[in-house]
């Protein structure tokens, strides 16, 4: 019988609702960061080393942090993907020790995130440093086996079908090649606090740890695979009993 705390597939209609609920609340936000000539301000700032170069973080250093500073990454790697990159990433907080030949951010709202100002996405498109691509991750276009480094962090609540989401995720991961993911995880009582709350329509799925075994299991080689209770979550665990942060190399 279906966990009553899973939903891994809605419809098209409901992904497009929540879709549109995320592309406004980023847009709103960008609009709001940029009011009274903030921008400007940071630029200067920026440029006195007092502030970073990039504006905007959603839980970005947070997930850094959680994953050991991504130190199990190797120096260089060639080709690297971030799925569901969102409009700040989290590729861009592991160059300070890792170099890329080749990066490809991929997320159905990224037309809209390569206009926000000051950001690494905007960066990387203007220097032609990265490919930007807009399918969801269940129409992801690449060639198996292709990717060195593949990031998910924070993506998989949003999706439309999260099994041909994880499907894809690992098909174009290469043998040997690393695979990160971070998530959030829902059990029934969370099921209930989510009902109704105001993000629920930005996300449609819910699941659990156990999802996600048949996937990483057998196929990975685990370098960190770290659980985060209630009390350990990021935003004080009122609607995730827990988080899965996952790296791997694909076997
Ligand atoms: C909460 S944001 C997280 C962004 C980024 N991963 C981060 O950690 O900063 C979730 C992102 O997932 C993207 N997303 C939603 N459905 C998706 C899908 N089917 N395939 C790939 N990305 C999707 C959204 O557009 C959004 O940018």
């Amino acid at each position: 019988m279906a966990k009553p705390n899973i939903s891994d597939q809605v419809t098209r209609e409901r992904w497009e609702q929540a879709q549109n609920w995320e592309r406004d609340f980023w847009v709103e936000t960008q609009r709001k960061r940029s009011k009274y000539g903030k921008n400007l301000i940071w630029k200067v700032l920026s440029k006195l080393g007092m502030v970073s170069r990039y504006r905007g973080d959603d839980w970005n250093e947070w997930w850094k942090e959680q994953f050991d500073g991504y130190r199990f990454l190797p120096e260089r790697i060639h080709n690297v993907l971030e799925v569901g990159c969102g409009p700040y990433t989290n590729v861009r907080l592991m160059l300070d020790r890792c170099r890329f030949d080749h990066l490809v951010l991929s997320d159905p709202l990224i037309r809209t995130y390569v206009k926000f100002k000051l950001t690494f996405v905007s960066e990387m498109y203007q220097q032609a440093a990265c490919a930007l691509d807009d399918h969801p991750l269940e129409e992801l276009p690449f060639a198996s086996d292709n990717f060195d480094l593949v990031v998910m962090i924070n993506v998989l609540d949003h999706v439309q079908d999260a099994h041909q989401c994880m499907k894809n995720l690992i098909r174009v991961t290469r043998p040997g090649g690393y695979l990160i993911i971070g998530q959030d995880l829902t059990n029934e009582e969370d099921l209930k606090a989510h009902h109704g709350s105001e993000g629920e329509v930005g996300h449609p799925i819910t699941l659990d740890k156990e999802w996600f075994d048949p996937y990483l299991k057998e196929g990975f080689e685990p370098v960190l695979n770290k659980f985060l209770t209630r009390e350990q979550v990021r935003g004080g665990g009122k609607f995730h009993y827990g988080m899965l942060l996952f790296a791997g190399r694909k076997r």
